[in-house]
């Protein structure tokens, strides 16, 4: 498992997920399935959108994977009752993903850009679909949240912060089109279609927001009140009324 904190806060998360789970939609959309498949949720966090593909699944597989335990313990509950006949949540890394069996399809949202190695992040995908499989994904591209990424960064050396702050400079990873196409044609995937899209987001409590999404796990191992200063001061630094300037990365990719 990486170095840095793994585990989100799932409960806080599942709560304000709403804009996750509308981009989630979108992407389960463009894939196609007759119901009879097996497919990775790459990333399923709380279960909320999980818990929509396995209705696509009724005579499928659907194994899902999440880094968080709380996540994967929330997840595990959202599927308990799932019409999918076989689902299968397990705590793991992405980065280092095996599966015991091939996939028909990789699923993910919201998800890649938390990986710092894309290249290795796709191998392990490749190396899990069957030929011709599918990849169905979107996730934060180039100049996602740039206010609130430039808001983090200038209050980082921070004396208040900056004892607490390592795990907290670049915990993202915003690629641009160009870079993702190649590293999934060298992982071994077509790329069938690449697009950015813009989906400004403006959070009723934005705060909370921050602390449950925006950070994920990245504060989990600063003390309460400090994280808790640290996002106050973060979104007070931001230009209000706050609108969070989502930029999303989709992939709808086929492996050779
Ligand atoms: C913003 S949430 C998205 C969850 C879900 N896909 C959704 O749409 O609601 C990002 C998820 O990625 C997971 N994640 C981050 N890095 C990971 C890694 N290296 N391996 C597996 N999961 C990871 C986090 O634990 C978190 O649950």
């Amino acid at each position: 498992m990486p170095d840095r904190p793994t585990d989100w806060d799932a409960t806080a998360y599942d709560r304000v997920a709403d804009p996750q789970e509308e981009w989630g939609r979108e992407v389960l959309e463009r894939l196609d399935l007759r119901g009879d498949e097996t497919v990775l949720d790459a990333g399923c966090g709380s279960g909320r959108v999980t818990r929509l593909l396995a209705e696509r699944l009724p005579r499928g597989r659907l194994i899902a994977i999440d880094a968080s335990a709380s996540m994967v313990a929330m997840a595990r509950q959202a599927l308990a009752d799932s019409p999918c006949r076989s689902v299968h949540v397990l705590e793991a890394d992405l980065g280092s993903l095996e599966l015991a069996e091939r996939v028909d399809a990789v699923f993910s949202n919201a998800t890649f850009h938390w990986l710092l190695n894309h290249t290795s992040l796709f191998e392990r995908l490749a190396a899990v679909l069957i030929p011709g499989g599918r990849l169905e994904a979107q996730w934060g591209g180039e100049g996602n949240v740039a206010e609130f990424t430039r808001a983090v960064e200038s209050l980082l050396g921070d004396e208040r912060f900056a004892p607490y702050m390592r795990n907290a400079t670049r915990p993202w990873n915003f690629a641009s089109i160009a870079d993702t196409e190649d590293r999934l044609r060298v992982a071994g995937f077509e790329v069938d279609r690449i697009w950015t899209e813009d989906r400004p987001v403006t959070p009723a409590d934005p705060q909370a927001y921050l602390r449950a999404v925006g950070f994920g796990s990245v504060l989990r191992d600063v003390p309460a009140e400090v994280a808790d200063r640290f996002v106050a001061a973060v979104t007070g630094s931001m230009t209000q009324p706050l609108v969070l300037d989502y930029v999303r990365i989709n992939v709808s990719a086929g492996r050779l």
